[in-house]
């Protein structure tokens, strides 16, 4: 899987055409690896963009994502996807939410879908058995899971047959995840890092006054101010030093191309690795509020904070 891919989630802000625009663009520059999902509502516009770069298909790492609405409809969402982004296969194909639950693009972090369901590893598995099924028929190389916790991968690690190759999770230097990062890495598992640059874009559902800026941060100030790059560069280069598969997302040709090319130039020091993992603030960004399956529940009950998976 190429070290860098580019975002493809337009945060309910930017259109499908301007992300496709950015794809061509980035496929151009170099990008390799396209993180996308069927519920960014524009693979249908990626498609195009994909085949139109003339880059072999087998030079290039596309990840798609199931939605939470269709943990039972496996096969027809992997071949919508499929069809969208005209490809015979997906080189990885995740579980994006391990909550079954539908809600409408767009809507308030208040709302609350009325037949919301919490996890249920019975109906999980049922689930990733249909995922398992996908490789067997050739629709996608690797199956994979997102916004997991540690208890929930341990049953999934137990009762998989095809194990998740990789767990797409909110990484970036206020928001580090230790624990579950050494968890993920320890059992063979690749950290993709969603959010590298701390989502300064994303919507407003998803923002609270308790929030901080990653690319704010005075010791990534100061990094990026030696080196003369900016803020999100340092974030990138560290994301790649620390053994993490960051998909920064940008529809900007001069911020796609230098959140690629900065791995390319000399790397962190060892202090500037040690000062950055440092400023861990454990600020989760997108909390998922929206997921929630019963009244007067917090996003914290997503989480499993105590180990515990909620039911
Ligand atoms: N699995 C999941 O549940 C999940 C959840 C969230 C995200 N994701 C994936 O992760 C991708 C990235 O996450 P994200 O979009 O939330 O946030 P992000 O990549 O951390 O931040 C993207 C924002 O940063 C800006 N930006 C990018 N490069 C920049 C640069 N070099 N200098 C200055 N600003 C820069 C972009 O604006 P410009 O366009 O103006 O450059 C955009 O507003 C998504 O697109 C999606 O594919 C997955």
């Amino acid at each position: 899987m190429p070290a860098i891919g580019l975002g493809t989630f337009g945060s309910d802000q930017i259109s499908a055409d301007e992300v496709a625009t950015a794809v061509t663009g980035a496929i151009e520059a170099g990008y390799r690896h396209l993180d996308c999902a069927s519920v960014y509502g524009n693979e249908h516009a990626i498609g195009p963009a994909i085949q139109q770069s003339g880059i072999k298909r087998d030079d290039l790492w596309i990840t798609s994502k199931l939605w939470n609405d269709q943990h039972s409809r496996v096969l027809e969402s992997c071949r919508q996807s499929l069809s969208d982004l005209r490809l015979e296969r997906l080189d990885m194909y995740l579980v994006h939410w391990p909550f079954p639950n539908f809600h409408p693009p767009g809507c308030s972090v208040d709302s609350r879908s009325p037949d919301a369901r919490p996890y249920i590893r019975e109906n999980f598995m049922d689930t990733w058995r249909e995922m398992e099924k996908l490789v067997d028929l050739g629709l996608t190389r690797h199956i994979g899971t997102s916004n997991m916790t540690i208890p929930k991968l341990r049953l999934l690690l137990r009762d998989a047959r095809i194990k998740p190759a990789v767990n797409e999770m909110e990484l970036h230097p206020h928001f580090q995840q230790p624990e579950l990062f050494d968890f993920v890495r320890a059992n063979g598992i690749e950290p993709i890092a969603y959010s590298p640059l701390g989502s300064p874009g994303r919507p407003e559902r998803d923002r609270t006054p308790h929030d901080t800026v990653d690319i704010e941060d005075p010791v990534i100030a100061a990094i990026s101010q030696r080196l003369g790059i900016h803020p999100a560069a340092v974030c990138i280069k560290w994301a790649v030093q620390r053994g993490q598969t960051p998909i920064p997302f940008s529809v900007k040709r001069r911020n796609y191309i230098a959140n690629l090319e900065c791995v390319t130039t000399p790397p962190l020091t060892a202090a500037d690795m040690s000062a950055i993992a440092a400023v861990d603030k454990g600020c989760r960004l997108i909390k998922g509020q929206v997921f929630l399956w019963r009244d007067n529940q917090s996003w914290e009950d997503l989480w499993d904070l105590d180990g515990v998976i909620k039911s």
